[in-house]
């Protein structure tokens, strides 16, 4: 029975050992597994011939080094106890590469340095884990790699990823380690979005006011947020990245997303009026004026001083989200369109990027725009289409024979957007894309398949737009590991894709070597199924239950201590019949733990309605005019006359708002009255409205939450049908960039339980 078993178990365990379980992320083309191991050890030897395999060799030698601490001395090419890289010009593919490991040699062939890189990458996985650390380990004797060989090649040319350090600046230290990740998946492009409303953050020498004046913004609060990166800077981060095969493609913005740059010189703008950097997220109006030509010399000027630092084949020019209503009133705008015979401000937008494309030609540059750029006709065929908004885009150019780059924001390559429940999670953009979501899309729309438009479709991209990335740590938790996914998307070919395999290789043997990185990945966070709440009442009992984003062993603790490993396993709903902390953490099968979640659940009795006497309609106003910072101590008297408004969302109407906030007279205001409640019940409520106060008893606090537009407060009380006190405040003003104004204020409700939220309506309010 016993060798039965160990029978079944080896023709299971060899024939599954196939491309999708050898550890290799993305997933090879074609894989042959065999028998045995090659053993590396000290005595292991590099070999390599052609000047272009010496720097690979270097980089592969340099980690072992650092990790292993022994050098790998220099040995002959193809023999025994040795790694070869060899370049052979019979390998088709500028990234292809062949990796043959047998138990005595192992040998990577390829055409170019890049593929040649890729082989090693692939080599590296096959490695354990522990090759990724970034310091030496104790003692290395001996690693084993599996005999194999692997014939690999991408299955598109562009696999990128979007930086933006616009929003909030992103030191070089941090683009250099996400450089290193990223190789190691085999991205070959980062695209560096570096000129913004909200800041611009390179260098130029000729206009040194697009960084004193530009690259500096005054917060809503006050503070400063600023950073740009030196020529030198910039130099520093294109060589680390060539050194690791990935190509920096620079965004230059035209002809929107602007005003940082237009602050620094104003006559850029239509009406050349004086500004300053834009401090809300959102599009800007103010856009460069297409009218003056000396917005051209002044871009071909930037774009002079930007081709001596990139010297990749591609540059980005934007083209997404202009506004034209400021070409519609400038004379200057008006008067190119007539000498242009133009009839609509969209035409104005395709002959400004024209003039730039053939521009960046003539510097033997082919230009990226977002899909944009194809409005207002006559896009030269040679520009490259990046498909944002949906893949429409993207169809359409190429149909019309356009290079297309996919990255668009519904099929979840915005990884600026949810991964896990909204409520458990730190503030992202929005939307909702788990990791195996985007492992499962194809770049490569059904509308193009079959028809000579597939071929069009260059590759993938994912963006990581700032504005609720405020530290290199929070990037790390939006990319890592949906970066991974995307290495996938972009390499591996869809037959050879398993979801099932992918989640498994991450969450086994990938984590550990981010983790190695220092890269703080995002580790699911137990979440609560039909929505979860930090804030759970019951009177009786409760059944809690608990879930994962995706399948993980859940540990708790119900005394406030930290749950580890070994805390109790969740395996059902937990019965509590008093009040209780209760700590919960998901952990990976790799042993690593991800944050901890923290839910209150509370013993109540019924909140009992009030029995006094409330005859008026509306909620008692008090407001006070200023900036606030926390809603906690506020003035004890109104800055208004007793004053009575309809609804609670009246809180954000009460000063006036320009669609670019500024010059908005802030304050604080509060709400009081009685909020009739349709039934007894246990009750959820939800608000981006600062504080919460039923029956005196402050439910949700949203005073310490960076962003007020994302609260993860949500919380229930316990409250008998009819009318119940109640206090609601609310602070006007730009928080971390949001315009609480924004918001729209409203407070809503749930009976636990039921899925729909409702609104707290006039009707219900009473005072
Ligand atoms: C974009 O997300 N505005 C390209
Ligand atoms: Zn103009």
């Amino acid at each position: 029975m016993k060798h039965l078993f160990l029978a079944v178990c080896l023709l299971l365990c060899s024939g599954a050992l196939t491309a999708q379980t050898l550890n290799i992320i993305p997933t090879p083309q074609h894989t042959e597994v065999g028998q045995g191991h090659f053993t590396f050890n000290a005595n292991t030897r590099l070999a390599y011939k052609h000047k272009d395999a010496k720097e690979v060799a270097q980089y592969f030698a340099q980690k072992i080094q650092r990790t292993a601490g022994f050098p790998l001395r220099k040995g002959k090419m193809g023999a025994a106890g040795t790694i070869t890289l060899e370049m052979d010009a019979s390998i088709k593919g500028r990234e292809a590469y062949q990796l043959t490991i047998t138990s005595d040699r192992v040998v990577a062939k390829a055409s170019t340095a890049d593929g040649l890189f890729y082989a090693v990458q692939s080599l590296l996985q096959l490695l354990p884990p522990e090759v990724e650390s970034q310091q030496q380990l104790p003692k290395v004797e001996a690693w084993q790699i599996p005999v194999v060989k692997i014939d690999d090649a991408p299955r598109f040319p562009y696999r990128g990823v979007m930086l933006d350090p616009c929003r909030h600046f992103l030191p070089v230290d941090a683009v250099k380690r996400q450089i290193d990740m990223l190789a190691a998946y085999k991205i070959n492009y980062l695209h560096w979005h570096l000129t913004e409303d909200q800041g611009w953050r390179i260098e130029i020498k000729k206009y040194p006011r697009l960084t004193e004046v530009g690259s500096r913004r005054v917060e809503g609060d006050g503070s400063v947020h600023q950073g740009f990166y030196t020529q030198e800077q910039i130099r520093e981060v294109v060589e680390y990245a060539r050194q690791r095969h990935i190509q920096v493609v620079p965004e230059l913005e035209i002809p929107g997303h602007e005003l940082a740059a237009i602050a620094a010189y104003p006559e850029l703008s239509c009406r050349g009026e004086a500004t300053t950097p834009r401090n809300i997220w959102g599009v800007e109006d103010v856009v460069m004026c297409p009218g003056k030509e000396r917005m051209f010399t002044f871009l071909q000027d930037v774009i002079d001083e930007m081709v001596q630092l990139f010297p990749g084949k591609y540059f980005h020019i934007g083209g997404d989200e202009c506004p034209r209503g400021e070409w519609e009133k400038c004379d200057s705008c008006q008067a190119r369109m007539k000498a242009q015979g133009y009839t609509r401000e969209a035409q104005l937008q395709s002959y400004i990027i024209g003039r730039i494309e053939k521009y960046l030609r003539g510097k033997g540059k082919t230009i990226i725009g977002w899909d944009e750029i194809l409005e207002g006709g006559n896009l030269d065929t040679t520009a490259i289409v990046m498909s944002w908004r949906g893949e429409s885009g993207g169809i359409t150019a190429a149909k019309a024979h356009h290079h297309v780059l996919m990255t668009p924001a519904d099929q979840g390559c915005y990884f600026d957007y949810y991964q896990g429940d909204p409520m458990v999670e730190p503030p992202y953009f929005g939307g909702y894309y788990t990791l195996e979501r985007i492992f499962s899309y194809d770049p490569v729309p059904a509308q193009l398949k079959g028809t000579d438009g597939e071929q069009y479709v260059l590759g993938i991209q994912a963006n990581n737009w700032s504005e609720y990335i405020h530290t290199p740590g929070r990037l790390e938790e939006g990319l890592y590991p949906r970066a991974l996914a995307l290495a996938e998307v972009g390499w591996s070919q869809m037959e050879t894709r398993d979801a099932q395999s992918f989640v498994h290789r991450v969450d086994n043997d990938h984590a550990l070597r981010l983790q190695a990185h220092h890269i703080n990945f995002h580790i699911p966070r137990v979440e609560q199924p039909g929505g979860s709440c930090n804030h759970v009442v019951f009177t009786d009992r409760k059944m809690l239950e608990l879930s994962t984003s995706r399948p993980l062993a859940i540990y708790y603790t119900l005394d406030g201590t930290k749950p580890t490993e070994k805390s109790t396993r969740y395996t059902g709903p937990i019965t509590l019949t008093q009040t209780t902390l209760v700590k919960a953490v998901a952990q990976l099968p790799c042993g690593i733990l991800g944050p901890v979640r923290t839910i209150l659940v509370e013993k109540e009795d019924w909140h009992p309605a009030t029995r006094s006497v409330v005859v008026e309609k509306g909620l008692r106003l008090t407001l006070n005019w200023g900036r606030f910072d926390t809603p906690y101590r506020l003035p004890e008297t109104s800055d208004l006359p007793p004053t009575v408004v309809p609804a609670i969302e009246s809180l954000r109407t009460l000063t006036d708002v320009p669609r670019n906030v500024r010059g908005v007279r802030d304050y604080a205001a509060t709400v009081e009255g009685y909020v009739n409640m349709p039934e007894k019940a246990i009750y959820e409520f939800n608000t981006q409205n600062h504080l919460v106060w039923i029956d005196n008893k402050l439910v949700i606090d949203n005073g310490t939450q960076a962003v007020p537009r994302i609260s993860t407060n949500n919380a229930q009380i316990a409250l008998d049908k009819g009318m119940h006190s109640i206090r609601v405040t609310f602070l006007g003003g730009i928080y971390n960039g949001w315009p609480t104004y924004w918001d729209d204020a409203k407070l809503k409700y749930r009976v636990v339980g039921t899925k729909d939220w409702q609104e707290v309506k006039p009707e219900m309010l009473f005072h």
